[in-house]
């Protein structure tokens, strides 16, 4: 993906040479991931994009449209990514230009009469929408059975935005979504004066919270409230409301066997007075910043305890990695679960 700045900590103690699974769960869940947004890839443009373990190519044709595909070439293994170059649509490998079409299917070897049939690509399911290019993974290469949401705000001149961050962060994605339903750790990491009170559905994929808070403002602490949906593991929308309107647009996509990288994009509805909403869009992307500084060492450096020790007061962490277990074809969950345990 193109990152603006990318914060990586250091200091995690975890590393990849202990023999037992960090997590008893399949690494790439299913669900919609970003994995690039519209504004870095202009007409005629190639990425080479790094997720889900794999190397992958993406562009965007001279008349605006974009593909996904396996990043390596059929003929003889060159990545599409670093110096392919778009040409009627199509992308042409840098290595003998063999040509391969948004399907995947080479068109055209500029030196050869025949082009032999299988020489084709994996391609990947994509959506753009929202200002984004979401991927759908699914293990087993199983079709979308969603589609991710439309989120008008993102195109509506009254809102501004979006302010961007990113991170890479060493945890798992599901391990990152169960912070929503984890409401002790909120006064007890992040320092907030109550425990939200949280009304929490969860659905297929639907993960829908809505709770009333105090939320940290230049002028001291205002109720808001804040809902938020969660569309698997990749997406979440989080509206707060209070003060005055903000979105924030949380992706998270796994990239490789060790790293989430995360992307914020925050949007706020605007005031009359211009200044208001820089100030108070200030506040928000730093109070939400600050509170991901603060789960980030923790995330890095936790195990997963499987089953959780759980109490009252914790909130339903139970439904929650209940509810997860929908993102992994259930013979996954449990081979891992197996290696987890060191059968
Ligand atoms: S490796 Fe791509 S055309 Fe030869
Ligand atoms: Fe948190």
């Amino acid at each position: 993906m193109t990152t603006d700045t990318i914060t990586t900590s250091t200091q995690a103690s975890y590393t990849s040479h202990d023999k037992r699974p960090r997590f008893p769960l399949p690494r790439y869940p299913t669900g919609w991931f970003a994995v690039a947004f519209s504004k870095d890839l202009a007409a005629g443009q190639v990425q080479p994009i790094t997720a889900f373990g794999k190397e992958l190519v993406l562009f965007r044709g001279e008349d605006g449209r974009a593909a996904l595909l396996d990043a390596h070439c059929p003929h003889m293994g060159a990545h599409l990514g670093h110096g392919g170059k778009v040409k009627d649509n199509c992308i042409e490998c840098p290595f003998h230009a063999w040509k391969m079409d948004r399907t995947g299917q080479c068109v055209e070897i500029p030196y050869a009469k025949k082009v032999p049939p299988k020489a084709r690509i994996a391609t990947w399911h994509m959506r753009e929408q929202s200002g984004m290019i979401l991927a759908w993974h699914h293990i087993d290469g199983e079709p979308p059975s969603w589609e991710p949401p439309v989120i008008p705000e993102t195109s509506d001149p009254g809102w501004s935005g979006p302010e961007h961050r990113t991170w890479k962060i060493r945890t798992h994605n599901q391990e990152m979504g169960e912070n929503a339903v984890d409401v002790a750790h909120f006064r007890y990491l992040h320092g907030t004066q109550n425990y939200p009170e949280a009304v929490i559905e969860f659905g297929t994929p639907l993960l829908h919270m809505r709770a009333e808070t105090l939320m940290a403002t230049p002028k001291g602490e205002v109720k808001g409230v804040i809902e938020s949906h969660s569309y698997g593991f990749g997406l979440s929308l989080n509206r707060f409301s209070g003060l005055i309107e903000t979105l924030l647009v949380a992706t998270q996509t796994p990239v490789d066997d060790d790293f989430v990288e995360v992307h914020f994009n925050f949007y706020v509805k605007k005031l009359d007075n211009d200044d208001i909403t820089r100030g108070v869009g200030k506040a928000f992307v730093a109070e939400i910043s600050r509170q991901l500084g603060q789960d980030i060492p923790v995330w890095e450096n936790k195990i997963y305890v499987h089953p959780p020790m759980l109490c009252a007061g914790d909130g339903p962490v139970g439904k929650y990695r209940k509810w997860a277990r929908q993102f992994y074809p259930a013979h996954y969950i449990e081979s891992s679960e197996r290696a987890f345990a060191g059968s």
